[in-house]
């Protein structure tokens, strides 16, 4: 069955909002937990509720959802259902993105926030067997001075911190309003990435590159508009963190046919599948690389190229990465010695 062979093969998971694994029933316990009240009546209504047009309509229901999260257990708690989640489907390396401007705005510490994920990381290592780095993101519907404060409020964590990048609601607010802060993040040693080119043009994609000098580009799904970026793409071999099942859920393209992670994997880019916020979109990377295997006409070859792409954009050393590509070789070719 080609849906246990793609559980079983080992992956590495590279743009997952934490905030966006929080699934319903979760969502209720820690309501009951805080005698909070939601906006639905039952577990059944908030998955029916999950009905979107466009990325400012899912994002409103994302925050929204995110109020139940208030203290450290609770972001343990978060943390540790989705590393179960991943484990279960074989993700070996999972590289996870927060909001911390999401829970600080409530009031909320950064320090509970953090700690509460940190300590699920640290756990999911040792008992589970899967690495973790670490992602803070900026809300970029916010001022890019709110996101220098951020920055600054990260600094004595910035041993559990990989990389900065970007999220949230993208038209109106281009990388460019935030190239002061990610001058001041790389100076401090940090990774950068940034969503780019899942709503927005392809103009976002060439200044997340060029301001930001951003690792990986997270969605990038619209360079095809822009042929001179798909040339830079593949020459440097950006990673593009694409999720399919999210596009589609997005009305970024209007059904899984129409999307062009595989037009962009023959051209030649690095293109890897992730889940976004698996609660919200219909699954975990199991189901994205089911629906698009079936949708896009995928071979075993090509699942096994985003397999391997997603080990090597992810923030390993090479030596880890030749690790578990070696893992994932002999997943793929059994018989060879
Ligand atoms: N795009 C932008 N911001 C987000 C997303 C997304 O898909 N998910 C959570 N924050
Ligand atoms: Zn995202």
């Amino acid at each position: 069955m080609i849906s246990e062979w793609i559980r079983g093969l080992p992956k590495a998971e590279l743009h997952i909002h934490i905030e966006g694994s929080l699934e319903p029933e979760l969502m209720f316990a820690l309501a009951d937990r805080h005698q909070m009240t939601l906006p639905y009546d039952s577990i059944e209504a908030a998955h029916q509720a999950y009905q979107f047009e466009d990325l400012q309509s899912f994002l409103d229901l994302y925050y929204a959802g995110a109020n139940v999260l208030c203290t450290e257990q609770d972001f343990y708690d978060l943390t540790w259902a989705y590393l179960q989640r991943a484990q279960s489907q074989t993700v070996r390396h999972t590289e996870i993105f927060f909001d911390p401007q999401t829970h600080t705005q409530r009031g909320i510490p950064f320090k509970t926030v953090i700690t509460g994920i940190h300590q699920a990381l640290v756990d999911g290592q040792t008992q589970l067997g899967i690495s973790s780095c670490l992602i803070m993101c900026f809300l970029r519907h916010l001022s890019a001075e709110e996101a220098m404060k951020t920055l600054e409020e990260a600094l004595p964590y910035q041993d559990w911190i990989v990389a900065v990048g970007l999220d949230s609601s993208e038209f109106g607010h281009p990388p460019s309003k935030f190239s002061a802060v990610f001058d001041q993040a790389r100076s401090h040693g940090f990774l950068t990435v940034a969503h780019a080119g899942e709503e927005g043009p392809p103009e976002y994609i060439w200044e997340a590159l060029k301001l930001l000098q951003v690792a990986r580009i997270d969605h990038g799904v619209r360079s095809p508009e822009d042929p001179k970026l798909m040339v830079w793409l593949k020459e440097h071999q950006i990673p593009l963190t694409v999720c399919p099942l999210s596009n589609v859920k997005l009305c970024v393209f209007e059904t899984l046919k129409e999307h062009p992670l595989k037009q962009l994997l023959d051209a030649g880019l690095r293109v890897t599948v992730n889940s976004d916020d698996p609660a919200y979109f219909g699954g975990y990377l199991q189901e994205n690389f089911m629906a698009i295997y079936e949708a896009l006409n995928l071979s075993q070859q090509d699942l096994y190229q985003l397999a391997k792409n997603s080990f090597l954009s992810a923030f390993l050393s090479e030596s880890e990465k030749q690790a578990a590509i070696a893992e994932l070789e002999s997943y793929m070719y059994p018989n060879r010695q």
